[in-house]
């Protein structure tokens, strides 16, 4: 009896998924975020959303430029001219969250 090659159904491909849109994400206090502040633990707030970039400290063409901002608000230093639009692409897949607006009274 010839035996049936089962084909295998290929795993779900996430190169054209964008997982970050489908996860979960909640509301953080600016306080919640500053303490996460170190290069091994380090969120930043960039226009009001909330990003770990822990993984992506290591890698930053600017050094430590992000470490020093780690567990505050980054936005002026992200919106500099050192960063070309495609920097904000890439900041999608480090978005946790968002900051929670009331909190955000005491800047
Ligand atoms: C407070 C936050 C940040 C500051 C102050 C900062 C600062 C800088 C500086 C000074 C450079 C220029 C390096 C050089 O050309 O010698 C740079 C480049 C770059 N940064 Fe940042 N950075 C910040 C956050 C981030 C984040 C969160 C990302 C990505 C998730 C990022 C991605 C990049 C990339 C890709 C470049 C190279 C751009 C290019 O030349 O094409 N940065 N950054």
């Amino acid at each position: 009896m010839m035996l049936m090659t089962m084909k295998r159904k290929p795993p779900p491909t996430s190169a054209n998924a964008k997982p970050s849109s489908f996860t979960f994400k909640r509301k953080y206090t600016a306080s919640e975020v500053a303490s996460h502040n170190s290069t091994t633990d380090l969120w930043i707030i960039v226009d009001g959303k909330v990003y770990d970039v822990t993984e992506y400290v290591g890698e930053h063409p600017g050094g430590d430029a992000i470490a020093k901002n780690a567990g505050g608000d980054a936005t002026e230093g992200m919106h500099g001219p050192q960063h070309p639009s495609r920097v904000f692409d890439m900041l999608v897949d480090y978005h946790i969250g968002d900051l929670q607006e009331d909190d955000d009274k005491t800047k």
